[in-house]
């Protein structure tokens, strides 16, 4: 059996202190906000893979045509000896790119949710004799502490995930990808692109309710580590289509007027009733808008592919 290993970069304390201070920021504020790391506790996590499967949703099965068929020409372009992937969850796409990358020596998945880590890494290094699987517990939006592994690197970001992060987030996450490349290394990105408003909100308000509990499981995490007391069953579940921003917004809204208590904050926030709170963007791109982005951070886009219905598309760039 090949090495498995799993690395928690960020301190013990570092995730307890760092929810307490995004729930503090983000429920004191106007309109009240959280950021969507938080969803993926191990629940979360599961919940996750669940809406993969749905019907409704389409990102992963439109993303894994494109890797399916395109999987030879980006281990001929990248030739990478190691793959990072970041927000890599069950890793389960990622299986048809080290199936093409056969020069390949390390795998790198990087995550928040040491549960999907470490259920993905120990499978993937139980099959893959020969690969060493390093998966790093570390948060991408922070200065992340890769493992020195042979070059030519390739860095994943699939699902789309880039799209939960803010326009000022991405910028500063692009750059901090690019500084952990060299020359030559190379970045392959996927996003949901801009479409039918009806197909993207059916996408994130699915008719079993998976997306609305993935939403609710939130409070869930917010009760266990801070000793809150929402009520889930209190909050209605809303996805809307920003047209402006071009984004999905989820949202829980307060069905009544009531107080939760977050005793590890010392807090006491009042929801009225119809009040929101933003719990996720999740943005949507146009093919100009993601080589402008790629461009401005130092990366050279060499590849650009959708899916047969143009509803997701996967980008390849090499850094300059
Ligand atoms: N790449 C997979 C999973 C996408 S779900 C796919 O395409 O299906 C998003 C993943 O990113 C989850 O596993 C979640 O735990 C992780 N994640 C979200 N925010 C993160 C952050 N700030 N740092 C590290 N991982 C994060
Ligand atoms: C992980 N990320 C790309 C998903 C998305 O589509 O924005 C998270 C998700 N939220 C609701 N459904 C799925």
């Amino acid at each position: 059996m090949s090495p498995f290993r799993l690395t928690r970069t960020l301190p013990e304390d570092a995730t307890g202190a760092a929810l307490r201070a995004d729930v503090l920021q983000g429920l004191t504020g106007s309109p009240r906000t959280l950021p969507p790391k938080w969803f993926y506790d191990a629940r979360g996590s599961e919940l996750f893979e669940e809406i993969t499967a749905l019907p409704e949703y389409y990102p992963t099965r439109a993303e894994r045509e494109i890797l399916l068929a395109r999987s030879g020409e980006i281990a001929e372009v990248s030739g990478a000896r190691t793959l990072i992937e970041l927000g890599s969850g069950s890793s389960e796409k990622t299986r048809h790119l080290l199936d093409a990358l056969t020069g390949l020596h390390t795998y790198v998945p990087v995550d928040v949710s040491e549960s999907a880590l470490t259920l993905a890494g120990r499978a993937l290094a139980a099959e893959r004799p020969g690969l060493d699987v390093h998966a790093l517990v570390d948060d991408f939006t922070g200065s992340m502490t890769l493992p020195g592994t042979p070059g030519p690197r390739l860095v994943a970001f699939l699902g789309g995930t880039i799209g939960n992060l803010l326009p000022e987030e991405r910028t500063a996450f692009l750059a901090s990808v690019r500084a952990a490349l060299a020359p030559g290394d190379a970045l392959l990105l996927g996003t949901d692109l801009v479409k039918d408003e009806e197909v993207l909100v059916r996408a994130y308000d699915d008719a079993a309710g998976v997306t609305a509990a993935f939403n609710r499981n939130v409070l869930a995490v917010i009760n266990r580590e801070l000793g809150a007391d929402f009520d889930p069953a209190a909050f209605d579940h809303v996805a809307v289509w920003d047209a402006g921003h071009e984004w999905i917004e989820m949202r829980l809204r307060s069905r009544e007027r009531q107080t939760v208590k977050i005793p590890a904050l010392g807090l006491a926030v009042d929801f009225a009733a119809g009040e929101d709170l933003r719990t996720e963007v999740s943005a949507k791109f146009r093919e100009e808008r993601v080589r402008r982005e790629l461009d401005a951070a130092g990366m050279e886009p060499v590849r650009w592919w959708t899916d047969g219905e143009g509803r997701f598309a996967l980008s390849l760039s090499v850094a300059r």
